[in-house]
């Protein structure tokens, strides 16, 4: 029987979000930056009846292009790319000679500890923003999902044209407004339990740390335009509650990225499902931005400096090379272990699995109300 059939058709299944791409299930796997999203996760969330997401704010216009297409040789189903907006909270390009041996000072018992040596040059430049949103364009994936601003007026326009369904990131209601003052399709609500980087754009994000109970029904008062729920959701009680809280679909991340599809290193996805993930913390050390990742011992010795650190995508890119070594060197208490703050509800190991349960006990839950 296919699952359709099993499925008795309730009616919060039926959302915007399902309408508007076609899915089964109100269900956003969230983009992973940084080299965390994979081909295979997409595929398994889409087979599922989601939508997966594949962050690619890392990447190069042309190497943005080839993940389209291997994406596309996956699965035929809807996906989202997802890009960051060039965002001026803590942004550094460029260093000086004399910032750089300060940063390199603060950096090198972690080189010297992983037996890295030094890198003599600032790191090569991060990609620009305008030239992946123009890769962006020619991929031309069903959804354009992204976070810290809103794209130039263009880029929304030609979106419409080419049936690119937009979804922005909202963590204030005054963000919300903006992206749908500026045309933007759909939005997610961004509670600050998520995992990963806070995405706010107006403020700093120290300024718009609310939690998704209180900011999303602010949000679905405040604009019109659809809107998702992300935020510590992590199995179907979250679910059925943000669908009740008037979301037209959930975005989990720390969820699948505990997935065996993810491409988190095993160490990584394992560190999600022991106690010390229950204790988690926003710092700026690993990319210069703030984002929410499990305490360790490289936040703790970083955390006192943390302001003579430079900005993102800088940091990030100095600490990149460290990140790789604690992977390959399976150091834990030296790696970014992302995580929300609802990792101790995790309990399934694959997409398919994640999503069956979340399915069912939502369904449950809202069913019977
Ligand atoms: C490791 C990691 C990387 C993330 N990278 C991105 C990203 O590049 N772009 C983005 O829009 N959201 C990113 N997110 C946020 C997720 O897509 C999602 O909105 C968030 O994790 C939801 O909260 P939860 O972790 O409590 O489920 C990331 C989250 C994690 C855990």
């Amino acid at each position: 029987m296919s699952r359709n059939a099993a499925s008795p058709k309730i009616k919060v299944w039926d959302t915007e979000l399902t309408r508007r791409l076609g899915l089964r299930l109100p269900v956003v796997q969230g983009p992973l930056g940084g080299g965390l999203s994979s081909v295979e996760l997409v595929g398994a969330v889409a087979d599922a009846g989601g939508l997966g997401s594949f962050g690619v704010h890392h990447l190069t216009p042309q190497a943005l292009l080839e993940t389209a297409s291997k994406v596309r040789a996956r699965t035929a189903a809807p996906f989202a790319l997802n890009l960051w907006m060039p965002c001026a909270y803590r942004q550094q390009r460029h260093i000086d000679a004399e910032s750089f041996a300060q940063a390199l000072a603060l950096l090198a018992p972690f080189y010297e500890e992983l037996g890295l040596a030094l890198p003599e040059a600032p790191p090569a430049a991060w990609p620009d923003e305008r030239e992946q949103m123009e890769a962006l364009l020619e991929a031309r994936p069903a959804v354009f999902s992204f976070v810290f601003g809103i794209p130039p007026a263009d880029v929304l326009r030609r979106c419409r044209q080419l049936d690119i369904l937009t979804l922005g990131a909202a963590t204030t209601v005054a963000e919300a407004r903006a992206l749908e003052e500026a045309g933007v399709d759909m939005l997610v609500a961004s509670g600050a339990e998520a995992g990963g980087h806070r995405v706010a754009f107006l403020e700093p994000p120290e300024r718009g740390l609310i939690g998704l109970f209180s900011l999303l029904p602010q949000v679905v008062d405040a604009v019109r335009i659809p809107v998702l729920a992300a935020g510590g959701i992590a199995d179907g009680r979250g679910m059925a509650a943000a669908l009740l809280l008037g979301a037209q679909g959930v975005q989990l991340g720390t969820a699948f990225l505990a997935c065996e599809e993810s491409a988190a290193s095993a160490v990584q996805r394992a560190s999600l499902f022991q106690p010390q993930a229950n204790d988690t913390v926003l710092t700026r050390v690993f990319s210069g931005r703030l984002a929410r990742g499990i305490r360790n011992q490289f936040v703790e010795r970083l955390q006192a400096v943390k302001d003579r650190l430079p900005g993102y995508p800088l940091l990030n890119s100095l600490t990149a090379e460290l990140k790789r070594a604690a992977v390959a060197q399976q150091r834990p208490e030296l790696m970014s272990l992302w995580s929300g703050q609802s990792a101790g509800l995790l309990r399934h190991r694959t997409a398919a699995a994640l999503l069956t349960a979340l399915e069912e006990q939502a369904q449950t839950l809202l069913g019977g109300l």
